[in-house]
């Protein structure tokens, strides 16, 4: 258990100031699952650390906080160090145009550890320190230094921080519970609400949920639908936590028949990347909308009789539950390297096809996209890649699609995402179907999707030559799309990065889980018709898959979104004054730090 009244501490670097943060001690998010956390979460040293080191190479003054603490509307479920954390951070998107001016903007951004949060052809997005801007422009090319403009300035990217997390239960205009039930989320999961209710939202969708929610949720989900849907374990994380999922499907082959057919399963992932909440809660909401439109949906119940569908919409639990308690935009997972002050391996770059981290990330762990010292290493990335193949193996299944959903940029991304020189072998289909999940949000939603394969999406590129602009930072080998494609033969393997195209990025408002669950509904439904056609199954033959012309499904959707029972209770808040001691008895020299930061680099 923790520790409930310590006070937190950030005890002094040595060599560096004596400074003792006194941070604000909002009540924090109580985790209810009985899962034995360590006794203090980790804080990411390193960023202390290298905030600190910044701050003497470059003589800057820690922000001041304590404006921004009267001014911001806090949440009570944020980390209680958010605000000492990001409160003088700024998101800038840089316009660029020449290969120059980005191989610049790399080179400073990795010299500073900055994070690079997107980037397209045309720009890139950096979270940086306000005081970190002028230092930074000074080590641009002279053309980089006026195109610029604030994604969220100071304090808007707090804010945004702060929004993401449930509203404090008081203020919640749909709370209707007596202020001190007890232990709902024991007594009574999820429980009332999820009796037909159409008038009421689905309250499980207006939030971002945690772990400790989602879990029961998905356990739930299997125990009442038990015809179609069995919760699955996809292995154990780094930290211990079960990454789960769910199997959802009915195998009308599976029983009588001594050689049953393969069972054809369509994979749909989300939270590699722990900050990319909008992926987990568009895993969890297509999820409900399957298990509860079979057999009241028709189109639903033949894809499920054509297909399985497996859901697991925290591939990263640790580096998930990290971005609740402590850390916001944590991106990796949370792996100790063999560089103590930065962890985590980002899970993206860590498969075994075409594992390119000795060379991109140079084996520096602090990199946001470090791939590990060699392919696999991140464990995450092993358990998923081991439980698909003893998938396919010993379980009789063989895998025909795969969803791997990020944020943000909105676009579908396909295979390769380590090369733009290695053509797929079955480009032409990948091309249609990724145009026609295109289509399909479009006509329901007037969103708009960019079609592109990933090693234009995933690594900037001039538009001219087709030219990597970011060698070094930005690493496109061992990803998950590529060894799904190339090492497990999944014909339909596609990465979508989400909402939106910039202007809350990874901290897209609560108010987008559900149009943007509707939206990627409407695409998995394509999916999934685009699949039965081609695999000549049932549903394509009872229906017809669309045309170029129709609008696929539409009228489906609809019915689904209105079936679509209010699923789950809110839960209960207990109030908690939650501070942490924390100890960073670092005892070393800053100059040292460099060193082996540089020497990483170099390896
Ligand atoms: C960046 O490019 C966009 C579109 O090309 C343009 O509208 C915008 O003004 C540019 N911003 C800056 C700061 O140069
Ligand atoms: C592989 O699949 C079989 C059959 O479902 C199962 O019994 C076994 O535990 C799995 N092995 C691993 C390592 O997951
Ligand atoms: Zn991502």
């Amino acid at each position: 258990m923790r520790p409930s009244h310590a006070a937190w501490l950030a005890l002094p670097v040595a060599l560096l100031s004596s400074l003792v943060a006194a941070v604000p001690s909002p009540a924090a998010y109580q985790d209810q699952q009985a899962f034995a956390a360590p006794a203090l979460p980790e804080r990411s040293r390193w960023r202390t650390l290298s905030g600190r080191l910044i701050g003497s190479i470059w003589g800057v003054p820690k922000a001041d906080i304590g404006n921004a603490a009267k001014i911001l509307k806090t949440n009570a479920q944020a980390p209680p160090h958010t605000l000492a954390r990001y409160g003088g951070d700024v998101v800038l998107r840089f316009n660029i145009s020449t290969a120059e001016e980005a191989k610049g903007l790399a080179e400073a951004a990795d010299t500073l550890l900055l994070d690079v949060w997107e980037f397209s052809q045309d720009w890139v997005d950096i979270r940086l320190s306000k005081d970190i801007v002028g230092p930074l422009l000074g080590l641009l090319p002279a053309s980089l230094q006026q195109a610029h403009t604030p994604l969220l300035r100071e304090r808007e990217l707090a804010q945004a921080i702060y929004d993401t997390y449930p509203s404090p239960r008081g203020s919640s205009a749909r709370s209707h519970e007596p202020a001190h039930t007890p232990s709902p989320l024991r007594d009574r999961p999820f429980g009332p609400a999820l009796q037909q209710n159409d008038g009421e939202t689905n309250i499980f969708f207006t939030n971002y949920q945690p772990l400790s929610v989602i879990d029961p949720w998905m356990r739930l989900m299997a125990s009442l639908f038990t015809t179609h849907v069995r919760k699955v374990d996809i292995g154990v994380s780094y930290q211990g936590r079960d990454i789960p999922g769910l199997r959802v499907g009915v195998h009308p082959t599976n029983g009588d028949e001594p050689n049953p057919p393969k069972r054809k399963t369509v994979l749909l992932m989300g939270g590699l990347h722990a900050r990319e909440w909008i992926s987990t809660s568009t895993v969890n909401y297509v999820a409900y909308s399957l298990i509860t439109g079979y057999g009241r949906i028709p189109s639903i119940t033949r894809l499920l009789e054509d297909f399985d569908f497996v859901f697991v919409p925290t591939v990263n639990p640790d580096g998930y539950v990290y971005t609740w308690e402590t850390d916001r935009l944590w991106r990796k997972n949370r792996q100790q390297t063999n560089f103590r002050f930065c962890q985590g391996i980002d899970l993206d770059r860590a498969f075994g096809f075409q594992w390119d981290g000795a060379v991109t990330t140079a084996g520096n762990p602090c990199s946001e996209s470090f791939a590990g010292e060699e392919a696999f290493e991140a464990v995450e990335s092993k358990r998923l890649a081991d439980w698909a193949k003893n998938e396919t193996e010993n379980n009789n299944v063989e895998f025909v699609g795969l969803l791997d959903l990020h944020s943000y940029s909105q676009q579908i991304l396909y295979p390769y995402s380590y090369s733009c020189d290695d053509t797929p072998p079955g480009l032409e289909n990948l091309e249609e179907l990724a145009i026609g999940v295109q289509r399909a949000i479009r006509i329901a939603h007037g969103h708009s999707y960019e079609v592109l394969p990933a090693c234009e999406g995933n690594a900037a590129t001039t538009k001219q030559s087709k030219q990597r602009l970011w060698p070094r930072m930005e690493a496109s080998g061992g990803s998950a799309l590529d060894w799904f494609y190339h090492e497990l033969k999944v014909r339909y393997a596609y990465q979508l990065k989400l909402r939106d195209r910039g202007m809350y990025g990874f901290l897209l408002p609560k108010e987008n889980i559900v149009p943007t669950g509707k939206e990627i509904l409407d695409a998995v439904l394509y999916f999934g018709g685009f699949l039965s056609e081609s695999y000549g199954l049932s549903s394509a033959a009872a229906e017809g898959v669309e045309s170029e012309n129709s609008e696929p499904h539409v009228q489906d959707v609809a019915e689904v979104q209105e079936a679509i029972p209010a699923a789950v209770e809110e839960q209960d808040e207990v109030e908690d004054d939650w501070v942490w001691v924390e100890d960073i008895d670092i005892d070393i020299d800053p100059e040292g730090v460099q060193w082996e930061l540089k020497r990483g680099r170099r390896r």
